[in-house]
């Protein structure tokens, strides 16, 4: 279960206070003075029940809007960017919870505001209910370390329990072991967010879980490498191949090792070379890798 940080405060700050103090402060989860601090600026700011409102309005009417670009989609609403080149970088978010009742559930589906996606995240965030009942989850751990990462992996999922983000309840999620299943609120919610920004972050991975199976059910991070690659190979470029090959054997990346397997294995219409790339991949020296060489192999 994320950690329920307790720290009722009357105080309120504006929302160029909060980015400030937390470009100048940054936030690191691991560090519990950083944590604290950070948590406090969010609990100010939570306390601030115009700023959202005001914001909001003044993008609507057509003013400052270049300032809360949604690079997240519609469901999230940029409050801050992370400071460049910053240790402990973080900005700040809105994410808004629509329950079954609103319209944009009933056109876009409960999918798009991935409730009933049971997922974990790579990175760490504070998180605090703003306005609205709040959303709820069915939250599991599971040791990251364990996993190997491969699609169908046993996660080993301990359920811990139900909560609801309730009007000023204020949690950290801590990356690679707080898993959640997100229902949708009773109406409309929104909730603020300090989000950490991790420069490696990129190489970790964030999984969709499958609850019935109690599995990994995918990769939920895309790396633009693995695109990269599969379209390089595709191409029939002599280099492509030799880089996947050394790809395959080398990189650092098991994503992207596995991602030159099923490249080059893509290329190929016999059956019988095909199961021997994936023995090699199985022999690779990778758990992951292997595991996810296993099930091709099953299906070859
Ligand atoms: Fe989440």
């Amino acid at each position: 279960m994320p950690l329920v940080i307790d720290n009722p405060s009357p105080e309120t700050c504006s929302l160029p206070q909060a980015i400030e103090a937390l470009a100048e402060q940054g936030f690191d989860p691991d560090d519990p003075a950083s944590l604290a601090a950070a948590a406090c600026w969010l609990r100010r700011l939570a306390n601030n029940r115009e700023f959202l409102g005001d914001l909001l309005v003044e993008r609507l009417a057509g003013n400052g809007g270049e300032d809360i670009a949604s690079a997240y989609g519609p469901q999230a609403i940029i409050l801050s960017r992370p400071r460049a080149g910053r240790a402990n970088s973080a900005f700040l978010r809105a994410a808004i919870w629509p329950s079954p009742r609103d319209h944009v559930f009933r056109t876009s589906g409960a999918a798009s505001f991935v409730y009933g996606a049971p997922h974990d995240h790579n990175f760490d965030f504070l998180t605090v209910g703003y306005c609205g009942p709040g959303y709820a989850s069915d939250y599991y751990e599971y040791d990251y370390a364990a996993v190997a990462g491969y699609p169908g992996e046993d996660a080993s999922l301990r359920f811990v329990g139900r909560s609801v983000l309730s009007p000023g309840k204020l949690m950290l999620y801590r990356r690679h072991l707080d898993v959640h299943n997100q229902l949708p609120p009773t109406s409309l919610s929104v909730s603020l967010n300090v989000m950490r920004v991790d420069p490696a972050q990129g190489w970790f991975d964030q999984y969709g879980f499958d609850l019935e199976r109690g599995t990994v059910a995918r990769w939920l991070n895309p790396l633009a490498g693995e695109a990269f690659l599969r379209v390089a190979v595709a191409s029939g470029a002599a280099s492509a191949r030799d880089y996947a090959e050394w790809v395959g054997a080398r990189h650092p990346s098991e994503r992207m090792r596995l991602a030159s397997f099923e490249a080059r294995a893509d290329m190929l219409d016999d059956p019988a070379e095909a199961d021997a790339l994936w023995r090699a991949a199985e022999l690779s020296g990778s758990r992951m890798v292997a595991g996810a060489a296993r099930a091709r192999r099953a299906v070859l």
